[in-house]
């Protein structure tokens, strides 16, 4: 489902992003391309990645958003 229509954000990619080790709804947003805009999702983006986070097998020290950056670079 989409989450943020000012970029077309989806609930799936920012699980995904969580699992990877991104804690933060605005640092996913940038990595998934734009930061972001009205901000009205934010606060469900962030409910969605921290919900993700809490899930059973999901890393707390996985691979962060620096090493992500930097792959990205
Ligand atoms: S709906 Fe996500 S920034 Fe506007």
């Amino acid at each position: 489902m989409y989450v943020c229509l000012c970029n077309g954000y989806r609930d799936s990619e920012l699980r995904e992003l969580a699992r990877r080790g991104f804690s933060d709804a605005e640092d996913a947003f940038l990595a998934l391309g734009d930061g972001p805009c009205c901000g009205g999702c934010l606060d469900f983006a962030q409910t969605i990645m921290d919900t993700e986070r809490a899930q059973p097998g999901c890393p707390d020290a996985g691979e962060g958003v620096e090493d992500i950056e930097d792959k990205a670079a």
